[in-house]
């Protein structure tokens, strides 16, 4: 990373669940590119993952395989800042803050928390309610310009930025005001059987699902039994065809071509040929991946060393943010 200050950015996966195509093509992807203009932060978010009850065993070993999946998909951490949010204790200390700066009104519009109180009706905590401030200060305290995510993710970086503002109207220019980077193509990928609901991590149907992690015969199985309609139109209309329209970003996302050529190749010729080419574009997408992520996975050492090392980096910026929140806020310097 350069000496030169760069614009920051800044993002995060909860480490639960499987890492899934859509999380690859909605995030990670678009982050490789970026360290060359930015500086890097990028988080595994174990705090936000236990608004949701987890297995401790299985968090832990989710959050070493996500992050040997980050490089393995290209995050070099000599160029990205990789750590553990949990490492880093300003994430939950400014946490509060703003939980003194965010209305119950605006938690309460928040769609993520519906969706989620609705799902885990046995644990409507409050830290699944105030989730979306923990991320407002995952963001804030990097002075992060520029946050890439998917589609699902927007409404949380709008009340981030409203929370931004007012603490910056009250006390002066303290905190950089986020704008959300959201990918023209692969910013909701949507699940392969349920094709109106966006592919989840937590999906319970294995099927519905493609994973980072899925042998290409998976990959092709899955693919080749995705929902789509009866007739054999191969065109982008997610109202009609919201299952064919998911097969074309996923195959534009993963191939690069545009919707106009894979329309041109296919249309009217069943869908047969149209899976098989979206299941060789993600297979070529992910071998890669998955050969570079076996040889790292069982590299313990090397891993932790990655952790400990983006942990000493983040600190140093967020600890720099939260001096200056508690300089406005008239706390005594410690
Ligand atoms: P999470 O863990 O649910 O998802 C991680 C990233 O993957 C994107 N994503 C998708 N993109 C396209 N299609 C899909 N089907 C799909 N599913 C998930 C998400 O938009 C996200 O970018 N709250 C965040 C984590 C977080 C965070 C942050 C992100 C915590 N603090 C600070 C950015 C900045 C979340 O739950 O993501």
């Amino acid at each position: 990373m350069s000496d030169t200050p760069r614009p920051i950015v800044l993002s995060g996966i909860q480490p639960s669940g499987r890492l899934t195509l859509g999380n690859y093509l909605g995030a990670i992807k678009n982050w490789v590119p970026l360290s060359a203009s930015y500086d890097c932060y990028y988080m595994l978010v174990d705090l936000h993952a236990i608004t949701v009850r987890q297995d401790p065993a299985v968090l832990r070993e989710r959050a070493f395989e996500f992050l040997a999946l980050y490089i393995a998909c290209g995050l070099d951490p000599a160029r990205n800042v990789l750590f553990v949010q949990s490492h880093v204790p300003a994430h939950a200390r400014l946490a509060w803050v703003l939980n003194c700066y965010t209305q119950m009104g605006e938690l309460n519009r928040m769609t993520q928390f519906k969706d989620k109180s609705a799902k885990h009706v046995d644990n409507i905590n409050a830290g699944l309610y105030s989730y979306p401030v923990l991320m407002a200060a995952d963001i804030l305290l990097y002075q992060a310009k520029a946050v890439p995510v998917g589609d699902d993710q927007k409404q949380h970086l709008e009340l981030t930025r409203d929370i931004a503002q007012r603490f910056n109207n009250l006390y002066g220019p303290v905190f950089t005001v986020p704008e959300p980077m959201i990918p023209p193509v692969g910013a909701r990928i949507m699940g392969l059987q349920e094709p109106t609901k966006k592919m989840s991590k937590s999906d319970d149907a294995e099927t519905n699902a493609l994973y980072l992690l899925d042998s290409p015969d998976v990959i092709v199985r899955k693919l080749k039994r995705a929902v789509t309609d009866t007739g054999n139109e191969v065109r982008y209309d997610i109202n009609e065809k919201p299952g064919v329209a998911n097969l074309m970003s996923i195959l534009s996302a993963t191939s690069g071509e545009s919707f106009d050529s894979i329309v041109d190749r296919y249309n009217g010729q069943g869908y047969g040929k149209f899976k098989q080419a979206v299941a060789d574009a993600v297979v070529a997408c992910l071998e890669p991946v998955q050969a570079k992520y076996n040889e790292l996975r069982s590299n313990d050492d090397y891993l932790r060393g990655v952790l400990r090392d983006g942990a000493a980096r983040a600190s140093a910026k967020a600890d720099a943010t939260l001096k200056r929140v508690h300089d406005a806020l008239g706390f005594i310097p410690e």
